[in-house]
């Protein structure tokens, strides 16, 4: 099997290729979220945003040719907000320019409150056969200080009726939130897991430049938990998932064995994959060569450079030798099975720096798996970041 870059594929490295379509409209702004999502109380023209999606799929596969896909995802912003004809559409228009694997991953991303909740059985019905929620807490003080819409018990409704539905849920939750010790996080995850079918998305709180929190935490108004209270917050999360058979495959996602959420998949293992509607990123191949890809993010800006020329996009950008290279390490060394070595060398067109390894290997922070890939370890990952950089350097 070869790679759409016409190299041929590692073992295990067979490209799968996904569609991630941007839904960028929420009910309101939550006051930590810098997502490109938009609040528009004058309303939506939900037609005519579906008109925009169908030709950015035809102009898209016009330009790449053709391809199996393997996963798609509506991200948001709200894709819950959508009516499930407008789901049914889009999921048509990509069925209709690509071939679609029998065996697709097709995830919708919702907000858990009973509105969107009666949707779901649309959602299956158009295509959908993964749903997932936005829970973020199982406290009510928080939901409100997260400036969430819904509350603990609607959340966990919304989460029954996603399983009545769909084989496959997950629910997100924030962490290392104001004021939240390592007891009350540790009961709240135990939670959480109780409720959670195959998979959860944990993400530590990140206080993101120019939202309300940021303001209000640069101000002494908002108080996150401290560095060494993070830690262990992150060591609590990887300890009670485990013990309950959800260790983390990524560095902020938890699934049981063969859950994983094969469209992140796509991204973290670099493989192809096309972003749809505004603020949507992409890597495509086109004629042999990796291209970076990034739409329009103000929706009217977006849906007029569509109408005007069959695409949004705004920044296509070949990526080199190196680019690649390093994007493939950011990506692949998330995932706690890291990354073959060999598809790194032959990206970079050289290997990894054996030196760098031998002495992160020495502290404890990489290890060699016995098929030769190479991984970050439980010690590694709180310092990914330095990891990464000394690898990528
Ligand atoms: C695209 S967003 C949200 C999907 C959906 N609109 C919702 O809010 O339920 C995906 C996830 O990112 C997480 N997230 C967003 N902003 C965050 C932040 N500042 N810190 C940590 N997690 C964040 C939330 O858990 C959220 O569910
Ligand atoms: S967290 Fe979700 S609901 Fe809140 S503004 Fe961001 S995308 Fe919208």
């Amino acid at each position: 099997m070869s790679t759409a870059s016409g190299t041929p594929a590692l073992p295990g490295q067979e490209e799968e290729f996904g569609v991630y379509v941007h839904w960028p409209f929420c009910l309101s702004k939550c006051p930590y979220c810098d997502f490109n999502s938009h609040v528009r109380h004058a309303g939506i023209d939900e037609a005519r945003y579906l008109r925009a999606f169908t030709q950015e799929i035809a102009t898209t596969a016009e330009r790449i040719g053709a391809r199996t896909v393997a996963t798609i995802f509506l991200g948001g912003g709200t894709p819950s907000l959508m009516q499930p004809a407008t789901v049914g559409a889009i999921l048509d228009a990509i069925g209709k320019h690509w071939s679609v694997a029998r065996d697709v991953e097709v995830t919708l991303e919702a907000n858990p409150t009973s509105v969107e909740a009666t949707r779901f059985r649309g959602y299956r019905a158009a295509g959908v056969n993964r749903v997932s929620l936005g829970v973020q807490a199982l406290d009510d003080a928080s939901l409100k200080e997260l400036g969430r819409l819904h509350s603990v018990e609607e959340a966990l409704a919304a989460v029954a009726i996603a399983r009545e539905n769909f084989a496959r849920t997950s629910f997100d939750l924030i962490y290392a939130r104001p004021g939240q010790t390592v007891a009350s996080w540790r009961a709240e995850l135990t939670r959480a897991i109780g409720e959670a079918a195959e998979h959860l998305s944990l993400y530590q709180l990140t206080i993101e430049q120019d939202t309300p929190f940021a303001a209000l935490h640069a101000a002494g108004k908002l108080i996150t938990p401290d560095e060494a209270t993070a830690r262990a917050l992150y060591d609590v999360t990887q300890e009670v998932c485990a013990a309950h058979g959800l260790a983390a495959y990524e560095i902020s996602n938890h699934a049981r064995a063969g859950a994983a959420c094969r469209h992140n998949l796509v991204y973290w293992r670099y493989h192809e994959y096309a972003g749809i509607g505004p603020g949507a990123h992409g890597r495509l191949i086109v004629d042999g060569a990796r291209h970076a890809t990034a739409t329009e993010r103000r929706p009217e800006s977006w849906l007029m450079r569509v109408e005007a020329q069959g695409h949004g996009r705004v920044s296509d950008e070949v990526l080199t030798r190196t680019e690649q290279a390093d994007e493939f390490l950011l990506m692949g060394l998330r995932l706690a099975e890291g990354i073959n070595p060999q598809r790194y060398a032959a990206l970079a067109g050289h290997p990894l720096d054996a030196a760098r390894i031998a002495a992160l290997r020495a502290e404890g922070f990489v290890e060699e798996a016995s098929d030769g890939r190479l991984r970050v370890t439980p010690a590694g990952f709180p310092i990914l970041d330095a990891v990464v950089a000394d690898l990528a350097a």
